[in-house]
Protein backbone atom coordinates (compact mmCIF):
# COMPACT_ATOMS: atom_id res chain seq x y z
CA UNK A 1 0.00 0.00 0.00
CA UNK A 2 1.12 3.58 -1.00
CA UNK A 3 2.13 6.14 1.85
CA UNK A 4 3.17 9.78 1.40
CA UNK A 5 5.92 11.22 3.03
CA UNK A 6 5.70 14.86 3.52
CA UNK A 7 8.70 17.08 4.70
CA UNK A 8 6.89 20.16 6.59
CA UNK A 9 7.39 23.65 6.78
CA UNK A 10 8.07 24.15 3.09
CA UNK A 11 5.79 27.35 2.62
CA UNK A 12 3.44 27.09 -0.93
CA UNK A 13 2.68 29.73 -3.36
CA UNK A 14 1.20 29.35 -6.87
CA UNK A 15 -1.59 28.15 -8.62
CA UNK A 16 -3.51 24.59 -8.48
CA UNK A 17 -6.01 23.51 -10.36
CA UNK A 18 -8.98 22.10 -8.84
CA UNK A 19 -10.95 18.79 -10.99
CA UNK A 20 -14.29 17.81 -11.42
CA UNK A 21 -16.54 17.17 -8.41
CA UNK A 22 -16.53 13.34 -7.20
CA UNK A 23 -20.23 13.49 -5.51
CA UNK A 24 -21.35 15.02 -8.54
CA UNK A 25 -19.82 11.95 -10.93
CA UNK A 26 -21.05 9.44 -8.57
CA UNK A 27 -24.71 10.53 -9.26
CA UNK A 28 -24.59 11.58 -13.06
CA UNK A 29 -22.86 8.12 -13.64
CA UNK A 30 -25.71 6.31 -12.57
CA UNK A 31 -28.35 8.57 -13.91
CA UNK A 32 -27.42 7.19 -17.64
CA UNK A 33 -29.08 3.98 -16.62
CA UNK A 34 -32.41 5.77 -16.96
CA UNK A 35 -32.32 6.18 -20.81
CA UNK A 36 -30.39 3.60 -22.95
CA UNK A 37 -27.50 5.07 -25.50
CA UNK A 38 -24.39 7.05 -25.15
CA UNK A 39 -23.33 9.80 -22.92
CA UNK A 40 -20.16 12.43 -22.66
CA UNK A 41 -19.69 13.31 -18.86
CA UNK A 42 -16.72 16.06 -19.52
CA UNK A 43 -14.52 17.06 -16.25
CA UNK A 44 -14.92 13.76 -14.57
CA UNK A 45 -12.22 12.86 -12.06
CA UNK A 46 -9.74 10.26 -12.36
CA UNK A 47 -10.78 8.75 -8.93
CA UNK A 48 -10.52 5.34 -7.35
CA UNK A 49 -14.60 6.17 -6.33
CA UNK A 50 -14.96 7.39 -10.18
CA UNK A 51 -13.80 3.63 -11.09
CA UNK A 52 -15.47 1.82 -8.93
CA UNK A 53 -18.30 3.39 -10.26
CA UNK A 54 -17.36 2.69 -13.72
CA UNK A 55 -16.72 -1.41 -12.81
CA UNK A 56 -20.43 -1.63 -11.41
CA UNK A 57 -21.90 0.39 -14.21
CA UNK A 58 -19.81 -2.16 -16.66
CA UNK A 59 -21.13 -5.22 -14.19
CA UNK A 60 -25.02 -4.44 -15.30
CA UNK A 61 -24.22 -4.38 -19.41
CA UNK A 62 -22.78 -0.62 -19.72
CA UNK A 63 -19.45 0.17 -21.56
CA UNK A 64 -17.58 3.06 -20.20
CA UNK A 65 -14.12 4.85 -21.34
CA UNK A 66 -12.29 7.85 -19.49
CA UNK A 67 -9.79 9.22 -21.39
CA UNK A 68 -8.54 12.21 -20.22
CA UNK A 69 -11.30 13.38 -17.90
CA UNK A 70 -13.91 12.44 -20.78
CA UNK A 71 -16.27 10.02 -19.66
CA UNK A 72 -18.01 8.09 -21.73
CA UNK A 73 -20.86 5.82 -21.04
CA UNK A 74 -22.79 3.81 -23.37
CA UNK A 75 -26.15 2.01 -21.59
CA UNK A 76 -27.92 0.96 -24.46
CA UNK A 77 -27.33 -2.74 -23.40
CA UNK A 78 -28.26 -2.73 -19.51
CA UNK A 79 -29.27 -6.29 -18.93
CA UNK A 80 -28.34 -7.58 -15.26
CA UNK A 81 -29.97 -5.23 -12.17
CA UNK A 82 -28.30 -5.74 -9.32
CA UNK A 83 -25.63 -4.19 -7.61
CA UNK A 84 -23.46 -6.74 -5.24
CA UNK A 85 -21.91 -6.69 -2.38
CA UNK A 86 -18.63 -6.87 -4.02
CA UNK A 87 -18.76 -3.43 -4.98
CA UNK A 88 -21.42 -1.78 -2.58
CA UNK A 89 -18.70 -2.25 0.16
CA UNK A 90 -15.97 -0.38 -1.47
CA UNK A 91 -18.13 2.50 -1.95
CA UNK A 92 -21.73 3.73 -0.25
CA UNK A 93 -22.84 5.65 -3.17
CA UNK A 94 -23.02 2.29 -5.30
CA UNK A 95 -26.53 2.09 -3.79
CA UNK A 96 -27.31 5.20 -6.20
CA UNK A 97 -28.09 2.48 -9.01
CA UNK A 98 -31.36 1.74 -6.65
CA UNK A 99 -33.21 4.74 -8.14
CA UNK A 100 -32.60 4.23 -11.51
CA UNK A 101 -32.91 0.61 -11.54
CA UNK A 102 -36.28 0.96 -10.56
CA UNK A 103 -37.36 3.82 -12.17
CA UNK A 104 -35.97 2.46 -15.50
CA UNK A 105 -36.72 -1.02 -15.22
CA UNK A 106 -39.17 -1.57 -12.67
CA UNK A 107 -36.77 -4.01 -10.27
CA UNK A 108 -33.36 -4.00 -8.57
CA UNK A 109 -31.19 -6.00 -6.44
CA UNK A 110 -28.66 -3.38 -4.63
CA UNK A 111 -26.14 -4.60 -1.88
CA UNK A 112 -26.83 -2.48 1.82
CA UNK A 113 -23.31 -0.99 2.20
CA UNK A 114 -21.32 -1.75 4.77
CA UNK A 115 -19.97 -0.02 7.77
CA UNK A 116 -17.44 3.14 6.58
CA UNK A 117 -14.68 4.57 8.99
CA UNK A 118 -17.01 6.07 10.82
CA UNK A 119 -20.88 5.04 10.50
CA UNK A 120 -23.19 3.82 10.80
CA UNK A 121 -24.61 5.49 7.42
CA UNK A 122 -28.14 3.96 7.52
CA UNK A 123 -30.00 3.79 3.84
CA UNK A 124 -33.99 3.67 5.42
CA UNK A 125 -34.60 7.12 3.91
CA UNK A 126 -33.64 5.62 -0.15
CA UNK A 127 -36.02 2.96 0.82
CA UNK A 128 -38.68 4.30 2.33
CA UNK A 129 -38.13 6.88 -0.59
CA UNK A 130 -38.83 4.22 -2.65
CA UNK A 131 -41.91 2.51 -0.77
CA UNK A 132 -43.14 5.73 -0.81
CA UNK A 133 -42.95 5.87 -4.55
CA UNK A 134 -44.68 2.34 -4.41
CA UNK A 135 -42.21 0.29 -5.06
CA UNK A 136 -42.63 -3.54 -3.32
CA UNK A 137 -39.22 -3.42 -1.23
CA UNK A 138 -37.62 -6.10 1.08
CA UNK A 139 -34.65 -7.19 2.59
CA UNK A 140 -33.20 -10.04 1.98
CA UNK A 141 -29.59 -11.23 3.20
CA UNK A 142 -28.39 -8.23 3.50
CA UNK A 143 -29.50 -6.64 -0.33
CA UNK A 144 -32.70 -4.26 -0.69
CA UNK A 145 -34.92 -5.94 -2.85
CA UNK A 146 -37.14 -3.58 -5.06
CA UNK A 147 -39.68 -3.65 -7.48
CA UNK A 148 -42.69 -1.72 -9.28
CA UNK A 149 -44.61 -2.49 -12.31
CA UNK A 150 -44.19 1.72 -12.71
CA UNK A 151 -43.38 3.93 -9.98
CA UNK A 152 -46.18 6.11 -8.62
CA UNK A 153 -45.62 9.90 -7.96
CA UNK A 154 -45.95 10.87 -4.73
CA UNK A 155 -45.11 13.60 -1.93
CA UNK A 156 -41.95 12.77 0.05
CA UNK A 157 -41.13 14.57 3.14
CA UNK A 158 -37.58 13.58 4.15
CA UNK A 159 -37.10 13.40 8.33
CA UNK A 160 -33.35 13.97 7.31
CA UNK A 161 -31.97 16.41 4.86
CA UNK A 162 -30.13 13.58 3.02
CA UNK A 163 -27.69 14.26 -0.34
CA UNK A 164 -27.53 10.35 -1.42
CA UNK A 165 -31.68 9.77 -0.85
CA UNK A 166 -32.54 13.26 -2.48
CA UNK A 167 -30.60 11.84 -5.02
CA UNK A 168 -31.82 8.09 -5.56
CA UNK A 169 -35.87 9.38 -5.21
CA UNK A 170 -35.22 11.83 -7.76
CA UNK A 171 -33.86 9.44 -10.42
CA UNK A 172 -37.00 6.75 -9.42
CA UNK A 173 -39.56 9.86 -9.40
CA UNK A 174 -38.33 10.95 -13.15
CA UNK A 175 -39.74 8.37 -14.81
CA UNK A 176 -42.75 7.38 -12.58
CA UNK A 177 -46.12 8.11 -13.65
CA UNK A 178 -47.69 11.30 -12.06
CA UNK A 179 -46.28 14.26 -10.07
CA UNK A 180 -43.50 13.83 -7.29
CA UNK A 181 -42.79 16.17 -4.53
CA UNK A 182 -40.04 16.19 -2.44
CA UNK A 183 -39.93 17.77 0.46
CA UNK A 184 -36.52 18.48 2.70
CA UNK A 185 -34.91 17.46 -0.32
CA UNK A 186 -30.66 17.98 -0.20
CA UNK A 187 -29.47 21.21 -1.83
CA UNK A 188 -25.97 20.18 -2.67
CA UNK A 189 -24.60 21.90 -5.50
CA UNK A 190 -24.18 18.18 -6.54
CA UNK A 191 -27.71 17.26 -6.34
CA UNK A 192 -28.80 21.06 -8.29
CA UNK A 193 -26.56 19.51 -11.08
CA UNK A 194 -28.11 16.09 -11.17
CA UNK A 195 -31.62 17.53 -11.37
CA UNK A 196 -29.78 19.67 -14.08
CA UNK A 197 -28.68 16.81 -16.21
CA UNK A 198 -32.19 14.83 -15.87
CA UNK A 199 -34.08 18.24 -17.17
CA UNK A 200 -31.21 17.77 -20.43
CA UNK A 201 -32.47 14.11 -20.45
CA UNK A 202 -35.46 15.64 -20.67
CA UNK A 203 -37.61 15.50 -17.30
CA UNK A 204 -39.65 17.53 -15.81
CA UNK A 205 -38.22 19.39 -12.41
CA UNK A 206 -39.20 22.14 -10.83
CA UNK A 207 -37.58 23.69 -7.83
CA UNK A 208 -33.63 22.79 -8.74
CA UNK A 209 -31.90 24.11 -6.15
CA UNK A 210 -34.31 24.38 -3.30
CA UNK A 211 -35.72 22.07 -0.62
CA UNK A 212 -38.81 21.59 -2.46
CA UNK A 213 -38.41 19.86 -5.49
CA UNK A 214 -41.59 18.72 -7.65
CA UNK A 215 -41.03 16.54 -10.29
CA UNK A 216 -43.37 15.60 -13.18
CA UNK A 217 -42.96 11.76 -14.48
CA UNK A 218 -42.45 11.25 -18.12
CA UNK A 219 -42.46 8.06 -19.96
CA UNK A 220 -38.98 8.24 -21.03
CA UNK A 221 -35.56 10.34 -21.60
CA UNK A 222 -33.15 10.68 -23.80
CA UNK A 223 -29.02 9.91 -23.07
CA UNK A 224 -27.10 14.21 -22.97
CA UNK A 225 -24.04 14.99 -22.26
CA UNK A 226 -22.80 17.04 -19.13
CA UNK A 227 -19.82 18.88 -17.78
CA UNK A 228 -19.21 18.24 -14.29
CA UNK A 229 -19.31 20.71 -11.42
CA UNK A 230 -15.74 21.49 -9.99
CA UNK A 231 -15.16 19.74 -6.68
CA UNK A 232 -15.92 22.22 -4.06
CA UNK A 233 -14.55 20.08 -1.25
CA UNK A 234 -11.39 19.67 -3.23
CA UNK A 235 -11.26 23.44 -3.41
CA UNK A 236 -11.71 24.50 -0.40
CA UNK A 237 -8.95 21.74 1.08
CA UNK A 238 -6.15 23.62 -0.91
CA UNK A 239 -7.33 26.85 0.48
CA UNK A 240 -6.73 25.23 3.71
CA UNK A 241 -3.53 24.75 2.71
CA UNK A 242 -3.46 27.77 1.89
CA UNK A 243 -3.78 29.05 5.14
CA UNK A 244 -2.00 26.38 7.08
CA UNK A 245 0.95 26.36 5.11
CA UNK A 246 0.91 29.42 2.50
CA UNK A 247 3.87 32.03 2.15
CA UNK A 248 3.30 35.28 4.38
CA UNK A 249 3.83 37.46 1.22
CA UNK A 250 2.77 35.48 -1.29
CA UNK A 251 -0.81 33.79 -2.57
CA UNK A 252 -2.20 30.45 -2.89
CA UNK A 253 -4.45 31.00 -6.64
CA UNK A 254 -7.04 28.08 -6.41
CA UNK A 255 -8.38 27.95 -10.02
CA UNK A 256 -11.14 25.87 -12.28
CA UNK A 257 -13.43 26.17 -9.10
CA UNK A 258 -16.87 27.90 -7.75
CA UNK A 259 -16.28 30.51 -5.63
CA UNK A 260 -20.33 30.64 -5.56
CA UNK A 261 -20.31 27.14 -4.33
CA UNK A 262 -18.19 27.83 -1.45
CA UNK A 263 -19.40 30.70 1.05
CA UNK A 264 -19.02 29.36 4.15
CA UNK A 265 -15.89 28.19 3.66
CA UNK A 266 -14.31 31.21 2.53
CA UNK A 267 -16.18 32.79 5.53
CA UNK A 268 -14.69 30.71 8.26
CA UNK A 269 -11.55 31.58 6.73
CA UNK A 270 -11.67 35.02 6.64
CA UNK A 271 -12.30 34.78 10.16
CA UNK A 272 -8.89 32.86 11.11
CA UNK A 273 -7.66 35.90 9.57
CA UNK A 274 -6.95 34.93 6.03
CA UNK A 275 -7.02 37.38 3.06
CA UNK A 276 -9.12 36.50 0.06
CA UNK A 277 -9.53 37.73 -3.42
CA UNK A 278 -12.44 35.80 -4.99
CA UNK A 279 -13.00 35.78 -9.11
CA UNK A 280 -15.32 34.25 -11.72
CA UNK A 281 -13.91 31.06 -11.43
CA UNK A 282 -10.80 31.21 -8.79
CA UNK A 283 -10.49 32.24 -4.90
CA UNK A 284 -6.55 33.45 -4.26
CA UNK A 285 -5.92 33.17 -0.14
CA UNK A 286 -3.09 35.05 1.89
CA UNK A 287 -2.32 33.34 4.77
CA UNK A 288 -3.00 34.73 8.46
CA UNK A 289 -0.29 35.89 9.95
CA UNK A 290 -1.82 34.79 12.98
CA UNK A 291 -4.13 32.23 12.74
CA UNK A 292 -7.06 32.79 14.88
CA UNK A 293 -9.56 29.80 16.51
CA UNK A 294 -12.62 30.07 14.52
CA UNK A 295 -15.51 27.79 15.69
CA UNK A 296 -17.28 25.30 13.16
CA UNK A 297 -20.84 23.67 13.44
CA UNK A 298 -21.48 21.42 10.01
CA UNK A 299 -24.54 21.79 8.39
CA UNK A 300 -26.37 20.91 4.90
CA UNK A 301 -25.58 23.02 2.31
CA UNK A 302 -25.41 26.32 2.02
CA UNK A 303 -23.60 25.61 5.81
CA UNK A 304 -20.39 24.64 6.69
CA UNK A 305 -19.58 21.24 5.26
CA UNK A 306 -19.26 18.29 7.18
CA UNK A 307 -16.66 17.14 4.54
CA UNK A 308 -14.47 19.99 5.13
CA UNK A 309 -14.66 19.46 9.55
CA UNK A 310 -11.52 17.52 9.16
CA UNK A 311 -9.50 19.88 7.20
CA UNK A 312 -10.45 22.43 9.49
CA UNK A 313 -9.38 21.06 12.62
CA UNK A 314 -6.13 20.43 11.19
CA UNK A 315 -6.10 24.05 10.76
CA UNK A 316 -7.75 24.74 13.78
CA UNK A 317 -4.25 22.59 15.69
CA UNK A 318 -2.20 25.27 15.13
CA UNK A 319 -4.77 28.42 15.86
CA UNK A 320 -3.82 31.22 19.03
CA UNK A 321 -6.12 29.70 20.86
CA UNK A 322 -9.30 27.23 21.73
CA UNK A 323 -12.12 26.76 19.21
CA UNK A 324 -15.22 24.02 18.86
CA UNK A 325 -15.79 21.99 16.21
CA UNK A 326 -19.68 20.33 16.00
CA UNK A 327 -20.62 18.24 13.58
CA UNK A 328 -24.02 17.85 13.30
CA UNK A 329 -24.58 15.56 9.96
CA UNK A 330 -22.12 12.78 11.51
CA UNK A 331 -21.83 12.33 15.23
CA UNK A 332 -18.60 10.33 15.47
CA UNK A 333 -16.45 11.32 12.21
CA UNK A 334 -13.79 12.63 13.98
CA UNK A 335 -11.02 9.26 13.62
CA UNK A 336 -8.41 11.93 12.11
CA UNK A 337 -8.62 12.86 16.26
CA UNK A 338 -5.84 10.62 17.52
CA UNK A 339 -4.07 10.52 14.37
CA UNK A 340 -3.64 14.50 14.32
CA UNK A 341 -3.14 14.38 18.24
CA UNK A 342 0.19 11.95 17.20
CA UNK A 343 1.41 15.19 15.63
CA UNK A 344 1.22 17.03 18.44
CA UNK A 345 -2.43 18.72 18.52
CA UNK A 346 -4.53 18.84 21.55
CA UNK A 347 -8.36 17.54 20.62
CA UNK A 348 -10.90 16.38 23.12
CA UNK A 349 -13.81 15.04 21.80
CA UNK A 350 -17.20 15.00 23.70
CA UNK A 351 -19.84 12.79 21.87
CA UNK A 352 -19.77 15.21 18.71
CA UNK A 353 -18.27 18.21 19.66
CA UNK A 354 -14.15 18.37 19.18
CA UNK A 355 -12.36 21.06 21.55
CA UNK A 356 -9.06 22.39 19.88
CA UNK A 357 -6.55 23.91 21.80
CA UNK A 358 -4.24 25.50 19.38
CA UNK A 359 -0.64 24.57 19.59
CA UNK A 360 2.36 27.19 18.42
CA UNK A 361 3.77 24.27 16.34
CA UNK A 362 3.17 20.55 15.32
CA UNK A 363 5.83 18.10 14.98
CA UNK A 364 5.88 15.25 12.33
CA UNK A 365 5.22 11.65 13.03
CA UNK A 366 3.77 8.37 11.20
CA UNK A 367 -0.16 8.69 10.79
CA UNK A 368 -2.44 6.52 9.57
CA UNK A 369 -5.45 7.40 7.31
CA UNK A 370 -8.93 5.86 8.07
CA UNK A 371 -10.92 7.39 5.59
CA UNK A 372 -10.80 10.57 2.81
CA UNK A 373 -11.36 13.67 4.30
CA UNK A 374 -9.09 12.36 7.38
CA UNK A 375 -6.27 11.83 4.81
CA UNK A 376 -6.84 15.04 3.68
CA UNK A 377 -6.62 16.64 7.40
CA UNK A 378 -3.31 14.50 7.94
CA UNK A 379 -1.55 15.86 4.93
CA UNK A 380 -2.80 19.47 5.23
CA UNK A 381 -0.92 19.28 9.02
CA UNK A 382 1.98 17.49 7.75
CA UNK A 383 2.67 20.22 5.60
CA UNK A 384 2.78 22.41 8.49
CA UNK A 385 4.54 20.09 10.94
CA UNK A 386 8.36 20.23 11.61
CA UNK A 387 10.25 17.30 10.28
CA UNK A 388 8.94 14.30 8.83
CA UNK A 389 5.35 13.13 8.04
CA UNK A 390 4.34 9.97 6.84
CA UNK A 391 1.05 9.41 6.35
CA UNK A 392 -0.21 5.57 5.68
CA UNK A 393 -2.70 3.86 3.55
CA UNK A 394 -3.04 6.72 0.89
CA UNK A 395 -5.30 4.86 -1.12
CA UNK A 396 -8.01 6.77 1.14
CA UNK A 397 -6.84 10.31 -0.28
CA UNK A 398 -6.83 8.56 -3.81
CA UNK A 399 -10.91 7.65 -3.91
CA UNK A 400 -11.48 11.41 -3.61
CA UNK A 401 -8.16 13.30 -4.57
CA UNK A 402 -6.89 13.46 -8.04
CA UNK A 403 -3.17 12.86 -7.84
CA UNK A 404 -3.22 15.12 -4.72
CA UNK A 405 0.62 15.21 -4.33
CA UNK A 406 1.37 16.62 -7.91
CA UNK A 407 -0.70 19.34 -7.42
CA UNK A 408 0.78 20.10 -3.68
CA UNK A 409 4.42 19.57 -5.41
CA UNK A 410 2.98 21.95 -7.96
CA UNK A 411 2.42 24.71 -4.85
CA UNK A 412 5.94 24.17 -3.62
CA UNK A 413 5.04 21.47 -1.03
CA UNK A 414 7.88 18.43 -0.32
CA UNK A 415 5.95 15.35 -0.51
CA UNK A 416 6.17 12.07 -1.96
CA UNK A 417 4.09 8.70 -2.84
CA UNK A 418 6.03 5.52 -1.63
CA UNK A 419 4.54 2.71 -2.58
CA UNK A 420 4.96 -1.49 -2.36
CA UNK A 421 5.52 -2.06 1.78
CA UNK A 422 2.80 -3.55 3.56
CA UNK A 423 1.78 -0.67 6.29
C1 LIG B 1 -23.02 12.35 0.68
O1 LIG B 1 -23.09 11.11 1.38
C2 LIG B 1 -21.56 12.51 0.28
N1 LIG B 1 -21.18 11.40 -0.60
C3 LIG B 1 -20.67 12.52 1.52
O2 LIG B 1 -19.34 12.79 1.08
C4 LIG B 1 -21.12 13.65 2.45
O3 LIG B 1 -20.36 13.57 3.64
C5 LIG B 1 -22.61 13.51 2.77
O4 LIG B 1 -23.38 13.45 1.54
C6 LIG B 1 -23.13 14.67 3.60
O5 LIG B 1 -22.94 15.88 2.89
C7 LIG B 1 -21.58 11.42 -1.88
O6 LIG B 1 -22.23 12.34 -2.33
C8 LIG B 1 -21.16 10.26 -2.73
P1 LIG B 1 -26.36 11.83 3.48
P2 LIG B 1 -24.54 10.49 1.75
O7 LIG B 1 -27.35 10.83 3.05
O8 LIG B 1 -25.50 10.78 0.67
C9 LIG B 1 -28.27 10.33 7.49
C10 LIG B 1 -17.04 12.47 0.90
O9 LIG B 1 -16.16 12.65 1.76
N2 LIG B 1 -29.01 9.38 6.65
O10 LIG B 1 -26.54 13.26 3.05
O11 LIG B 1 -24.32 9.10 2.17
C11 LIG B 1 -26.77 10.02 7.55
O12 LIG B 1 -26.50 9.06 8.54
C12 LIG B 1 -18.33 11.79 1.28
O13 LIG B 1 -16.97 12.87 -0.30
C13 LIG B 1 -30.00 8.60 7.24
O14 LIG B 1 -30.26 8.68 8.44
O15 LIG B 1 -24.91 11.36 3.03
C14 LIG B 1 -26.19 11.37 7.88
O16 LIG B 1 -26.28 11.59 9.28
C15 LIG B 1 -18.28 11.24 2.70
N3 LIG B 1 -30.68 7.72 6.47
C16 LIG B 1 -27.12 12.35 7.17
O17 LIG B 1 -28.32 11.62 6.88
C17 LIG B 1 -30.44 7.60 5.12
O18 LIG B 1 -31.14 6.80 4.46
C18 LIG B 1 -26.58 12.89 5.87
O19 LIG B 1 -26.22 11.76 5.07
C19 LIG B 1 -29.46 8.40 4.54
C20 LIG B 1 -28.75 9.30 5.32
Amino acid sequence: MDKFVIQGGRRLAGTVHVSGAKNASLALMPATILAPGRYALSNTPVLRDVATMSRLLESIGCTTEHDDHLLKIDSSHVTIFEAPYEHVKKMRASVYVLGPLLGRYGRARVSLPGGCAWGPRPVNLHIEGMRRLGADVELDGGYIVAKAKRLKGARILFDVSSVGATGNVLMAAVLAKGTTVMENAAMEPEITALAGFLVSMGAKIHGIGSSTIEIEGVDELHPADAATIPDRIEAGTFLVAGALAGAQDKTVRVERCNPRHLGAILNKLEDAGARLTCGEDFVEIQPPEIIRPVNVTTAVYSGFPTDMQAQWMALMSLASGTSIITDTIYFDRFTHVPELNRLGANITIKENVATVIGRKELTGAKVMSTDLRASASLILAGLAARGTTEVLRVYHIDRGYERIEVKLRGLGADIKRMSGEEF
